[in-house]
């Protein structure tokens, strides 16, 4: 089995973390080893899904004796989670359910997922670990405008705030005028929101004529969207706030699959009690070493109602290894999914990364689409990049679209479109932003 030499035993630092968070890397992979056991007979044994794939693949959960005998078994991908629309993944009666959640696929049905008593209660932990693993604690005021309903953001963090002893405030997204005016009078010292929100919330701070860095806000818990350091810095700085990454889906729980830990904010670590990661190689399906970047891929250790085994995220980042807390993993900030990568005249290219470049220049804020369109045979991207009210003067922006441009051109080395636009141009997103406008003609 790997080991990891321990250079810090975190407990020394945070008497506040909990077991398995001051766990060694070999308690966790000890842990992991016995609770995948568990997970891949239960499922074996209560979902017929996993039953034929399993018995297709000629393994048996009695195969598994160490963690690399995982690779053996096979993937669970989205479509297998569609084909079993509504209800036929779930290991337990429906009976025993006490929630559904649904993500909204972009096609086809929505993948419904569920939770028992007892997978509710590890959310709860595994979200009320992931606050304050951004600084939260107990006692605290906790402004909560990821949306409430199907989508697992604004409940899962709901259920964390209330377990880790906070108040919250179940705001959910949209009016955002009425954000600004209860971020004023509450006076929370969080917020959870999408990060693209999170800057229509700043339009709106200074649309009121209020100091954004006046505010009580000192936390922010932002994710469920692909985001940069760039932004980062654009949110920490007009906020005066700490600014940090959770990463979670639907699938594998909600949020709270892994958390930045606030002293550290170099990249995610990966609540490996209860869910194991690996990074494959997508075209082959190979697992790849420690730190080499491919499409992540979760099993699920302890949960009961509906558990993932190799379940394809289609996120592409890499595994490094624990820093702040030295037992579990991170992953990068993830770049992207692979059904948003762009490949523009053979060049591969993530929103992301235009992110960062629009970002780099101080006239843009971070709101900004793009959009694909054909002419003849050569495929287009024109950027359309909103300006900040401060730097619009209604001029100039044919030199301001010039030098992004250019600066594309030099930077991801393709020839892109730029529009400047005037601020409060583009739609804002009251979740996920919908970066990419693809245009081409299908086929
Ligand atoms: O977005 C869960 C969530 C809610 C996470 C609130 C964080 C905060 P889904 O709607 O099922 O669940 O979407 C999951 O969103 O596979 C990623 O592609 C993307 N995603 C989630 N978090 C991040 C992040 C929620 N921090 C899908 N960075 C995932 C990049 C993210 N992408």
């Amino acid at each position: 089995m790997a080991t990891t030499s321990l250079k810090v035993r975190a407990s020394s630092y945070n008497p506040e973390m909990d077991e398995a968070e001051r766990a060694s890397r070999d308690e966790i992979i000890a842990l992991q080893t016995r609770r995948l056991k568990w997970s891949l007979a239960h499922a074996y044994e209560n979902v017929a899904h996993y039953r034929k794939a399993f018995d297709k693949a000629g393994v048996h959960p009695s195969d598994f004796e160490e963690l690399s005998d995982l690779a053996k078994f096979p993937f669970t991908s989205k479509t297998d989670l569609r084909e079993n629309y509504p209800f036929n993944m779930f290991a337990v009666p429906r009976e025993k359910l006490v929630r559904v959640h649904a993500s909204s696929g972009t096609t086809g049905k929505p993948i419904v997922v569920g939770y028992t008593k007892a997978d509710i209660a590890t959310w709860s932990s595994v979200m009320a670990r992931s606050i304050r693993a951004a600084g939260g604690r107990a006692g605290m005021i906790i402004h909560n405008a990821y949306g409430y309903g199907l989508f697992t953001g604004g409940l899962g963090v709901h259920y964390g705030a209330e377990e880790l002893g906070c108040t919250v405030v179940p705001i959910s997204g949209g009016m955002t005028e009425r954000q600004v005016q209860l971020i004023n009078d509450f006076r929370p010292d969080i917020i959870t929101v999408t990060p693209s929100y999170m800057l229509a919330i700043l339009d709106e701070f200074k649309r009121q004529g209020l100091d954004p860095r006046k505010s009580s806000l000192k936390i922010g818990i932002f994710g469920a969207e692909p985001w940069t350091n760039a932004m980062r810095a654009e949110i920490e700085d007009a906020f005066d706030m700490d600014a940090t990454d959770i990463y979670g889906l639907s699938e594998v729980i909600g949020p709270g699959v892994a958390q930045e830990c606030v002293e550290t904010k170099d990249g995610l670590h990966i609540w490996e009690d209860h869910f194991y990661p690996e990074v494959i190689d997508p075209e082959t399906g190979k697992v790849l070493p420690d730190g080499e970047k491919g499409e992540l891929v979760f099993t699920s250790l302890t949960k009961e109602a509906f558990p993932v085994i190799r379940y394809r995220t289609r996120d592409l980042t890499r595994l490094l290894p624990g820093t702040a807390r030295p037992g579990m993993r991170r992953m990068e900030k993830v770049t992207g999914r692979s059904d948003d990568m762009i490949i523009l005249r053979g060049v591969n290219l993530f929103p992301t990364q235009i992110e960062e470049v629009l970002l780099a220049t101080d006239w843009c804020g971070g709101h900004f689409i793009l959009e694909l369109t054909r002419d003849g045979r050569m495929d287009e991207l024109t950027i359309i990049a909103e300006s900040r009210p401060e730097s619009w003067d209604g001029r100039g922006l044919v030199e301001h679209a010039e030098r992004i441009t250019a600066h594309i051109k030099n930077t991801i080395g393709i020839t892109a479109k730029v529009k400047a636009v005037a601020p409060e141009t583009l739609e804002r997103s009251l979740g996920k932003a919908k970066r990419v406008y693809d245009k081409r003609p299908k086929g």
